[in-house]
């Protein structure tokens, strides 16, 4: 199901405003790529752009290509609903649809995507889905519950439980768990650590800990100043980019001097 997703030469913008600039990138099937960088510099536009998101703010557009498995992304014939479907989305705040029950915030995006099932396939898919999430066993006697009768923690967990009930093969998280307590922090670490076996994971933090922990590969994006694009500074393995960081500007960043 993972896929390899390839940047490049890629140029962001909000109408005249170049966002993000010039960035190639290499993204590994099976492994989690962890984003960092601060405040403005771009992780959230660009991570928006993989699954053609970033579109559908009026004016916005991309330069250069994103391939996934080597299909162009962007390429003239692929829809952008399809992409949303592969690729799917975890953001900052869990959103999940409050009044409506547990099992239908599961379901939610398959119902989107205009999948037709009987009641025990459903089912099925449910409970396959909140185990893929680490949260079955905490909601599995109130599925019928509204989605806003759990705790933070495990909204995020049933977000999580949507996007992947789609099947996705890439799963992008934009901040996942700046909202949660380091106990529900260190469910979704675990998670994410589960879910690499069967996804590409790209995740945008703040938190230096939380990217030493669960990435393989880390990428730090920067910005000169205000107004001027965000950059790709540098990638390499995460370990690496911690130890021994090639640019003075990555080294300053993690160390906490700066951003
Ligand atoms: N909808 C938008 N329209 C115009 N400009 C935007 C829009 N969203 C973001 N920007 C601008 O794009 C740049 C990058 O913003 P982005 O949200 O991607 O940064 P970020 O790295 O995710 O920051 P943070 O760490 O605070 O979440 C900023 O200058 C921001 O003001
Ligand atoms: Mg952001």
């Amino acid at each position: 199901m993972s896929k390899r997703i390839d940047v490049k030469n890629f140029n962001v913008y909000y109408g005249d405003f170049l966002a993000v600039e010039g960035v190639d990138m290499v993204i590994e099937p099976r492994s989690v790529t962890a984003l960092i960088g601060p405040s403005g510099c771009g992780k959230s536009t660009f991570l928006r752009t993989l699954n053609r998101m970033h579109e559908v703010i009026p004016g916005a557009r991309v330069e250069g290509h994103a391939y996934m498995d080597g299909q162009d992304l962007y390429g003239p014939d692929v829809d952008p609903v399809e992409v949303r479907r592969q690729v799917g989305m975890v953001f900052q705040r869990a959103n999940p649809f409050p009044t409506m029950s547990i099992a239908d915030n599961v379901l939610a995006g398959v119902k989107l995507n205009n999948r037709r099932m009987s009641k025990g396939d459903a089912a099925d898919l449910v409970e396959r889905a909140l185990r893929g999430a680490n949260l079955w066993n905490e909601v599995k006697d109130r599925l019928d519950r509204p989605g806003s009768s759990i705790s933070g923690g495990q909204q995020q967990r049933l977000c999580i439980a949507r996007a992947i009930a789609v099947e996705p093969q890439v799963l992008l998280m934009d901040e996942p768990c700046s909202a949660l307590d380091p106990i529900s922090t260190l469910a979704i670490e675990d998670l994410i650590t589960e879910l690499k076996q069967d996804y590409t994971i790209v995740i945008v933090t703040h938190n230096m800990q939380q990217a030493a922990r669960v990435s393989d590969t880390t990428g730090f994006f920067n910005i000169a100043g205000t107004g001027k694009p965000g950059k790709l500074i540098e990638m390499d393995a995460t370990e690496r980019m911690f130890s021994m960081p090639k640019e003075k500007a990555t080294e300053d960043y993690i160390s906490g001097r700066f951003g």
